[in-house]
């Protein structure tokens, strides 16, 4: 498993956010593999509300023409999202909606349907994000067309099971994230995208 570019965003703005800690284990394990990671904290990338009008008058944000940039030069995409109400987190839903507007090099199918997609979450309930990642796996899926990964990471009472070194210590998700990985390890091998980051992001 070597030469494999995955971009791990992690999904969340809050300082203490459990869901950067998610995806600093995520970048952790995936470098372990061999694998060449681009860390993207969504936190350093501020983005408006997604507004149409916004959109006409103004255009696309530079930083969303950054992320799809960082989306589309990378074979893999780990995302951790917060869940919020059952659903996908706004922070993450709303840079999914302005990266999804642009249109120049390659547009939609650059970004969501070239990389293989990964999703993880963490909260401090018990279901660990289940159910928002449902709701983010069908935006991803059925809204913009992204082949993503049946295996998701969730950890749940997150607070607990990752420790103050930033370790998954509960094996429930240490399994789940052994699965993950091994899966994106398959897909990519397979993988026919000449995708290669660049400095979109740095
Ligand atoms: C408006 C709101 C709704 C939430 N809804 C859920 C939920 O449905 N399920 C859940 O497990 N946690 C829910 N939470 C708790 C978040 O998962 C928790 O705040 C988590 O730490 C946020 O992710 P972060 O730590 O990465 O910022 C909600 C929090 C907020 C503020």
């Amino acid at each position: 498993m070597t030469g494999k570019n995955i971009l791990v965003l992690a999904g969340s703005t809050r300082r203490e956010s459990l869901n950067r800690k998610l995806a600093s284990a995520v970048a952790t394990q995936l470098i372990g593999k061999g694998m060449h990671v681009t860390f993207l904290d969504i936190a350093e990338h501020d983005l408006p509300l997604y507004n149409g009008d916004l959109e006409v008058q103004h255009g696309i944000p530079d930083t969303a023409h950054r992320l799809h940039e960082a989306f589309r030069t990378h074979q893999g995409v780990f995302i951790a999202s917060p869940e919020y109400n059952a659903n996908v987190s706004p922070i993450v839903s709303n840079a999914i909606a302005w990266v999804s507007r642009v249109q120049k090099d390659g547009g939609i199918q650059s970004a969501f349907g070239n990389p293989v997609y990964a999703l993880g979450s963490a909260s401090p309930g018990g279901f660990g994000g289940y159910r928002g990642l449902m709701a983010l796996r069908n935006m991803l899926e059925l809204g913009l067309g992204a082949r993503v990964l049946p295996a998701m990471v969730t950890v749940g009472m997150a607070h607990e099971a990752i420790n103050e070194h930033g370790q998954i210590i509960s094996p429930m998700p240490r399994q789940m994230l052994d699965r993950l990985v091994s899966q994106l390890d398959e897909a990519l091998a397979h993988c026919v995208t000449n995708n290669s980051p660049t400095s979109a992001i740095a």
